[in-house]
């Protein structure tokens, strides 16, 4: 793996240094007295009579023209500034940002920090293997940058193409990203826990000529071979002309005529790379995720929007100073990581920690160990790690030193209120507020959170909050119509435009159109519900489509069904969201599978299980694995044919008071042996 050339002395200055500038602002921080809009936001020094986050909050959104054309010019680095603020119509869908404008992503989230601190640390790279992390300097990161941009443009890969990444979060990948935007191509990362079969069907939507992986990835001292995923995957994509192959370990593996070293090709390039001229709304990348269709939808993000939105976030959420040490252990793999790992704190010149193994490698000290040695400031998780140490006791945290922590973050899913109070409590001994972040791949960027807010506002166990900067949620009921008051739930909607948001689906522009501009014309529909209590703060309650959300992963009901379905020896399928409450542990979703076989099949349930397991894995990834199979001799369907899923849900969480209407069913009876199957498997 390329690692950066350097001497000791070199590195024990630099940590001096950022010693030094960490506790001087933690003094600066705390002696900050009063509210004062300008000094806490230095871009709105020009809004008239705005003082104090709500005010700021509310300008934000009733002069949202005035508050993005600000932000935008001071935050990012133009090579032309942009003509038009904004250019959107939720009711039909376009969304336009800083039009007019070239600007170019890597210029600034590397350059501009390289003009004004070289030797400042980007990158810290916590290896698998604990206690060997390595950092690389703006420079250095810069240097690897632009070695992968001309090797990319050597080997044909032009604006406007898409390159595949398929590795595990490390130094190379976070530079294959901004060596896609230098050079103006889009990348589309695919999590590295994906199957070949997944890895493919995202390779051929974005007609991708190129992907870069690892020979191997080391996760929680396990070996993946990743490599050898990529070629049974590239076997069926024809667009693929080339694999660049970087070596995460000693390991040779099998090289075929289109497959180059990484490392090797990057030596023969030189270590500057013209930027291209990008236009704000030019493709940045493609992130696919799971929707209500078996076919995941690579959500497109753009140049301009998306990193203010980012890089305005990080800064303001996580109350990001410089000289901080951010930590967020997503992989890169998801769009936490790509705004919070790399595009956010990048673009603040930030110092951000790429975690490369598990919560519980070599064991459940792993994180507390991390943010001791590396002092971590602001350390962004999600709640299924948390449930899972808190699992483990509080020596395995208390044994290290956690005084560097300021912030904590939580993102995925609900964070139950014991997870919570543990969270706060325990890791952050009480000092650290705890910020429930809700977003989603479709938004770019945290939309509700805690922080920031007024100085000691109150921050509710469980809640993601408030609204973020220009963000504005509303409240939909069942028939569509606006719920205005407080104390109520309903459908999550954004009343206006952000600049972070999605612009379409690639290739499928109609399905972005339809799944969340129609369902509430002139809103945006997240797909989540939520509750907005009396003080009007909001808790999100969960997804209202068939997507269910597995320790923080999305994956759509359909996908699973999709595999189960091609068993022959299932006849059809259907797959739920079944929401376990473990005390302690609060609410979380399990993926529960009703099963028809068909006529004359004769099957162990445990082989059949072993079997639908092992197609699962292969064809999505291991966390997409049923938890619960059912078999059912048929499903409740209507008379025209739909499966009745709603009555499928409610008989796993043993609510049959809440059956609810049935007679548009073909055949109650199948309702009965369903609830009598459940009783059985539970
Ligand atoms: C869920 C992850 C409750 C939600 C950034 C959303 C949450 C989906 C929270 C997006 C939270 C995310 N509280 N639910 N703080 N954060 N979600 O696209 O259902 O992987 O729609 O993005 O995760 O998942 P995605």
């Amino acid at each position: 793996m390329w690692l950066p050339c350097r001497c000791a002395t070199k590195y024990v200055v630099a940590s001096f240094r950022r010693g030094v500038s960490a506790s001087f602002l933690h003094v600066l921080r705390r002696g900050r007295s009063s509210w004062n809009s300008a000094a806490f936001m230095p871009e709105s020094a020009g809004f008239e009579g705005v003082s104090g986050r709500d005010a700021l909050h509310d300008y934000s959104v009733s002069h949202g023209e005035s508050f993005w054309d600000a932000v935008a010019r001071q935050r990012l680095s133009w090579i032309r500034p942009f003509d038009a603020v904004q250019d959107c119509d939720l009711s039909q869908g376009r969304i336009k940002w800083f039009e007019g404008g070239k600007l170019n992503v890597s210029v600034n989230c590397l350059d501009r920090h390289v003009h004004t601190c070289p030797e400042r640390v980007a990158l810290i790279w916590e290896r698998d293997e604990q206690g060997s992390e390595v950092r690389y300097t703006y420079r250095e990161l810069l240097e690897m940058t632009c070695r992968l941009g001309n090797l990319l443009r050597r080997h044909g890969v032009k604006k406007g193409d898409c390159v595949t990444i398929y590795m595990p979060t490390c130094p190379l990948a976070v530079a294959s990203m901004l060596a896609c935007a230098r050079i103006g191509a889009a990348h589309n990362v695919v999590f590295a826990g994906f199957s070949s079969e997944a890895l493919a069907e995202r390779i051929r939507d974005a007609q991708s000529s190129t992907v870069i992986t690892v020979n191997q990835g080391v996760r929680g001292g396990k070996i993946t071979e990743l490599k050898r995923t990529v070629d049974a995957a590239v076997q069926s994509c024809p667009t693929v002309r080339q694999v660049f192959v970087a070596m995460r370990t000693e390991k040779r593996v099998e090289m075929t005529d289109r497959d180059f070293t990484l490392e090797e090709e990057m030596l023969k390039e030189d270590v500057v790379c013209e930027p291209a001229a990008m236009d704000s709304e030019d493709v940045l990348f493609l992130l696919y995720t799971s929707g209500s269709t078996g076919k995941p939808k690579g959500l497109v993000h753009t140049q301009a929007g998306y990193l203010l939105y980012a890089a305005l976030t990080h800064r303001y959420v996580f109350g990001y100073h410089d000289g901080d040490v951010f930590g967020c252990v997503a992989d890169i793999g998801w769009i936490t990581g790509h705004s919070y790992t790399v595009y956010g704190p990048l673009a603040n010149g930030g110092t951000t920690v790429l975690f490369e193994s598990t919560p519980v490698y070599p064991d459940p000290g792993r994180y507390w160990d991390m943010v001791e040695r590396l002092r971590i400031n602001q350390f962004y998780g999600a709640p299924t790690a948390i449930r899972l140490l808190i699992k483990y006791g509080d020596q395995w945290v208390k044994k290290y030193d956690r005084s560097s922590l300021t912030t904590l973050g939580s993102v995925g899913e609900p964070i139950n209120t014991e997870a919570w109070e543990w969270y706060n409590r325990v890791v952050g001994e009480g000092r650290c507020p705890v910020v429930d972040t809700w977003w989603q791949t479709e938004t770019g960027g945290i939309c509700i959170a805690p922080k920031p807010s007024e100085p000691d506002a109150e921050i509710v166990p469980g809640m993601a909050m408030r609204p973020f900067f220009g963000i504005k949620p509303v409240l939909m009921d069942t028939e569509g119509k606006l719920l205005t008051s407080n104390n109520t739930s309903g459908a999550l909607c954004m009343a206006l435009p952000w600049p972070g948001m999605a612009r379409t689906i690639h290739n499928n522009h109609q399905r972005f159109l339809e799944t969340y501009f129609q369902p509430y014309p002139g809103y945006f529909f997240t797909g989540d519900g939520a509750y907005r209590s009396q003080e009007g703060y909001y808790q999100i309650t969960g997804r209202l489509d068939d997507v269910i959300n597995v320790s923080g992963h999305r994956i759509g009901t359909a996908e699973i069904e999709d595999v189960l379905n091609q068993c022959s020896a299932v006849a059809e399928s259907a797959v739920i969201g079944y929401s376990h409450n473990i005390k302690g542990q609060g609410k979380y979703q399990r993926v529960y599978a009703f099963v028809v076989l068909k006529k004359g099949v004769d099957i162990q349930e445990a082989d059949l299980s072993k079997q639908l397991n092992s197609m699962v894995s292969e064809k999505i990834a291991k966390y997409a694995c049923p938890d619960f199979i059912q078999l059912a001799k048929r499903l409740p369907k209507t008379r025209s044919g739909k499966i009745m899923r709603r009555v499928l849900r409610k008989v796993v969480d043993c609510d049959l008071d809440g059956l609810g209407d049935l007679s548009t069913l073909d055949d109650p009876a199948a309702v009965q042996e369903i609830i009598e199957g459940h009783e059985k498997l539970s």
